[in-house]
């Protein structure tokens, strides 16, 4: 059976990951969390002070930092220096901050170039801002994955709720709509919808609709399951 790249592009929270990790499961396929990578770059740099706007301090950073994926009981997490960060890039104080460091140029080019060696393991669901135009614009199958911005943020808060951080839905909606702008504005290759990507709004999806949209699409262009 031909095994293919699938890209999934969108805004934050529009549960790209839930699609992106599902498909990979009945699909046996390998599941990339690219934000979890700039996410973990987000954490070095808390952890260890590093001024952003310094592109001196932020190279040599970078050649500190090498990211891995491990699965610990069925369950896919990052690895930053060896590390297990699965939790702690999940937190509000990485989420405020991933989007100004996501923007970093030299960031983009050290992660992108480490996707793009995946490439060699085909049979990959990556999940994103830049797959489908930047890191493999020759996917076989894009997605441009959306949903209204009030669902958005009940996701998430929801979420938050259920790792026990208390966090109002005001506050949710501003953080997304913070990271949505920086995302789509930025200089280097900003959140957009490529133009062979197909468009899923899941406002109103479940999970299973998500997935048997895919695998549909997947039927009909390549008969592929
Ligand atoms: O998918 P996420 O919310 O975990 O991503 C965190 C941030 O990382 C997001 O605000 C933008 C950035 N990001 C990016 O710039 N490019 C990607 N391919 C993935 C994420």
């Amino acid at each position: 059976m031909k095994k293919i790249i699938i890209a999934i592009d969108g805004y934050s929270s529009c549960g790209k990951s839930t699609l992106a990790r599902e498909l990979a499961r009945v699909l046996h396929y390998i599941y990339i969390d690219t934000g979890a990578m700039y996410r973990a770059v987000t954490l070095y740099f808390i952890n260890h002070n590093i001024d952003f706007k310094n592109e001196e301090e932020v190279t040599n950073a970078l050649n500190n930092i090498s990211i891995d994926f491990r699965k610990i009981k069925s369950e896919i997490h990052t690895f930053l220096n060896s590390q297990d960060v699965e939790t702690s890039i999940r937190s509000m104080q990485v989420s405020e901050l991933v989007s100004e460091v996501s923007a970093i140029s030299s960031v983009r080019s050290f992660l992108v170039q480490q996707q793009q060696a995946m490439e060699q393991q085909k049979g990959i669901v990556m999940d994103g801002r830049d797959i489908g135009t930047v890191v493999f614009p020759s996917a076989e199958l894009k997605i441009f994955l959306t949903a209204s911005p009030e669902i958005r943020a009940t996701r998430r808060k929801k979420e938050y709720e259920q790792k026990g951080i208390d966090i109002s839905l005001e506050e949710v909606k501003n953080n997304l709509a913070h990271r949505d702008h920086i995302d789509s504005t930025r200089e280097d290759s900003p959140l957009r919808q490529a133009a062979d990507a197909i468009l899923l709004d899941n406002s109103y999806l479940t999970k299973e609709e998500q997935l048997k949209f895919v695998l549909d699409l997947m039927s009909e262009k390549f008969n592929l399951h």
